[in-house]
């Protein structure tokens, strides 16, 4: 088969599209013909060096995929079988290997390009608001980079739950599409003054969950607004790996602040968050009440053009990469 390398000798870590060995099916692993996967920050990380694959991952990057079931091994799928699934490696090739209990089926109306952009955020997005927040119908949530892939998700995903949802994006045409995806109030994610924004809005009052992807210095502001007993879930550091913050105010409130990882998490556990996601959300994904948001389809071999994108901050939702041109 073909996949995505990264030339490590090369200054820029060339992405190139060249041969590769075919994935060999573990036990309980299906052979997949991938037609479209998208593009995470993890990729760009791993493409970088700093963020090697868990043991046992296939070492090409992509950690998600829609395509044709090849070879159904012993589960209870066919060939020919439309899914799409969460990987921990492995996506940007012609083929892979995955878990027959991370595979979700893709809807005959969807393109490819449009299931490949589903698995990672919007798992990552349920699993952290619901799973590790607690967010409960009625609560109110912060979600930061509102108009990336998992902020994107997101908002979708809290409104359907009956939750109220405030977002923070970094321009004005991001912070419109976070109103259209359902947020009521968007603030500007690199004006420093974001928790009193959030806190005038409330009228004083905090917010209950706040899903954060900056870390750094947002730490501190995000705990000012938080409501008693609020839970903030970080997702990653793009702000920055130190902080200084106020104890007081996290045993006065009694927050909780929860780091949360997807990728590296035991395949049983994943098989039961997509089992979670689809029992909640596969109803209205397949009526249309939510849906993935592709900001550009770019061919495979235009994976660097696509890595830099999410460099720039210039995406609103996800950028997937096709692999079969089939749609
Ligand atoms: N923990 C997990 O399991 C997990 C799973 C998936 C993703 N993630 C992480 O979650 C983050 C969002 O993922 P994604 O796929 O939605 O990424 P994405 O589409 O690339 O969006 C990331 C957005 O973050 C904002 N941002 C960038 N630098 C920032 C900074 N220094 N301070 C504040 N905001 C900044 C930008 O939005 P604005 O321009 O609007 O500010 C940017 O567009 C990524 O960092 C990713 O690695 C974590």
């Amino acid at each position: 088969m073909h996949a995505i390398s990264v030339d490590t000798k090369s200054e820029d870590r060339a992405l190139r599209w060249e041969e590769a060995a075919d994935p060999v099916a573990g036990a309980g692993e299906v052979i997949v013909d991938i037609h479209a996967t998208a593009v995470n920050r993890a990729d760009l990380l791993q493409r970088s060096g700093h963020y090697p694959p868990p043991p046992g991952a296939p070492d090409i990057l992509g950690l998600e995929m829609a395509g044709v079931v090849a070879d159904p091994a012993g589960s209870d799928l066919a060939a020919g079988d439309r899914v799409c699934a969460l990987l921990a490696g492995g996506g940007y090739a012609e083929r892979v290997a995955v878990d027959a209990r991370l595979l979700l089926p893709v809807p005959d109306d969807w393109p490819m390009t449009r299931a490949a952009a589903l698995p990672e955020v919007f798992l990552t997005a349920f699993v952290n608001l619901f799973g590790e927040a607690g967010l409960q119908g009625g609560e109110t949530v912060l979600i930061h980079a509102g108009a990336s892939g998992v902020g994107s998700a997101a908002i979708q995903l809290a409104r359907h739950a009956g939750c109220r949802v405030l977002a923070s994006a970094g321009n004005d045409l991001k912070r419109e599409r976070c109103r259209q995806f359902g947020a009521e109030f968007v603030c500007d994610s690199r004006d420093e003054g974001f928790a009193d924004e959030v806190t005038g809005y409330l009228n004083g009052a905090g917010v209950d969950v706040i899903l954060d992807v900056a870390g750094g210095s947002h730490l501190s502001r995000n705990l000012h607004c938080l409501a008693p007993k609020g839970r903030l879930v970080l997702l990653s550091l793009l702000g920055g790996r130190n902080s200084e913050i106020d104890l007081g105010l996290v045993l006065t409130r009694r927050l909780r602040i929860i780091g949360s990882l997807l990728r590296s998490r035991p395949v049983d556990e994943k098989a039961q968050i997509v089992a979670d996601f689809r029992a909640r959300f596969w109803d209205p994904l397949l009526a249309g009440a939510i849906q993935p948001v592709v900001d550009r389809v770019l061919p495979i071999a235009d994976a660097q053009e696509a890595h830099d994108v999410l460099s720039a901050n210039a995406n609103v939702g996800k950028v997937v990469l096709e692999v079969r041109g089939s749609d």
